[in-house]
């Protein structure tokens, strides 16, 4: 076990989560203020040539098994398909996955798949422009649809769509949502929001919980357990049916970490675009990967600095986030200072 990422509560993270930029060109209200954040000047972030270490070290000495490349929005990042094709040559069998809001996948998706990305992620929270516009403060639905396309012809599937369902705002389309994925062929998976916003608008009360889009759901759909192993992964899910037939129209996922919380089983360790680690997306302590990079020459016992303190830092790893209590106000959890889009997603 000394070349794992392993946390004092037995977990053992196998699942890099990458962020390539703090960067974004929405501003979704549940993640980035309307004026945007002091983006990073381009010195405090993570360059190639270190991701491309980072990840060598933790495939080839910590026992990473997966990578999914994050923002920020990952797209605006010039070098990115650099980036996967340095990623696709040193590691020939890693899975590299994107999660991406779709701004600009359309001409640049088969580039990406060319250079060796596995499968890609895209959120989208509406199919109405008015409403898409409202709650990403930008009037680009169209865009994302084009992407999506581009990235389903590319062969960059099983597409998986991300939405977050907000009160009053999204959620009447939830159903229609669903209907458009599955007819597609894409896995959508509706996200429960988290504390994470710049705003500190979040409330329990304006929470959309896993329970009630099971029930927005019901009128249309049939849900039942999706018998393929969970495997630590956020999203829970279910086969879908129409009521009373027997064919399956396809798979929904429900991420329900406020309510139905996974941490349990969680397999993440989180970069920042900074080359920080972060634990988990609630731990209030982050680690500096970034001077080590910058000062630990490229040897065995330069990386082996580098690995020491990614395990120290995955140690003290949280239990859970806290915040599957009924308010904010319990001891045990505070709002990172962090918003999503600072993180990781
Ligand atoms: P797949 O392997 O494709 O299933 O990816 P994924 O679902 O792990 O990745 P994605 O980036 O699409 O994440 C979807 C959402 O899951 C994120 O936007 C978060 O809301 C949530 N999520 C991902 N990782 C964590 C985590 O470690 N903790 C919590 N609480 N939520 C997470
Ligand atoms: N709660 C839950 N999910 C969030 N995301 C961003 N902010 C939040 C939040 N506060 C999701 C986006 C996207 C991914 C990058 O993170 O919907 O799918
Ligand atoms: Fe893992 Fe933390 Fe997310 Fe829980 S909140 S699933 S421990 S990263």
């Amino acid at each position: 076990n000394s070349a794992a990422l392993v946390d004092r509560f037995g977990r053992r993270a196998t699942d890099m989560r990458l962020s390539l930029t703090d960067k974004c060109n929405l501003r979704c209200t549940y993640c980035m203020p309307a004026d945007g954040l002091d983006w990073l000047s381009k010195d405090k972030v993570l360059t190639a040539a270190e991701i491309l270490r980072l990840v060598r070290i933790g495939v080839d000495g910590l026992g990473v098994r997966e990578l999914r490349l994050t923002g920020g929005e990952p797209l605006v990042r010039a070098d990115l398909v650099g980036i996967i094709a340095g990623l696709r040559s040193a590691h020939p069998l890693l899975p590299v996955s994107l999660t991406t809001n779709g701004i600009g996948l359309a001409g640049k998706a088969q580039a990406l798949k060319d250079a060796g990305l596995t499968r890609i992620n895209v959120s989208l929270d509406s199919l109405c422009a008015e409403t898409f516009a409202q709650l990403t403060r930008r009037p680009f639905l169209d865009k994302v649809l084009a992407g999506i396309d581009a990235a389903d012809a590319a062969g960059l599937g099983p597409i998986k769509i991300n939405a977050v369902l907000m009160r009053g705002i999204n959620d009447d389309g939830a159903a229609d949502l669903l209907d458009w994925a599955l007819t597609r062929g894409y896995e959508l998976r509706f996200i429960e929001q988290m504390p994470l916003d710049a705003d500190r608008g979040w409330t329990r009360d304006n929470l959309v919980t896993a329970e009630e889009i099971r029930g927005l759901l019901a009128p249309r759909f049939e849900l039942s357990a999706d018998p393929r192993d969970r495997d630590g992964a956020p999203a829970e899910r279910y086969e879908v049916r129409l009521p009373g037939s027997s064919a399956l129209l396809g798979t929904l996922g429900i991420i329900a970490s406020v309510t139905e919380p996974f941490c349990a089983d969680c397999k993440r360790t989180r970069i920042t675009a900074e080359g920080k680690v972060m634990s988990c997306l609630f731990s209030r302590t982050e680690v500096d990967l970034l001077a080590l990079l910058r000062s630990e020459p490229q040897t065995p016992a330069g990386d082996g600095a580098i690995a020491a303190r990614w395990q120290e830092a995955m140690w003290a790893k949280p239990k859970a986030h806290g915040m599957d209590h009924t308010g904010l106000g319990d001891a045990d959890y505070v709002q990172p200072e962090r918003t999503m889009s600072a993180i990781g997603g």
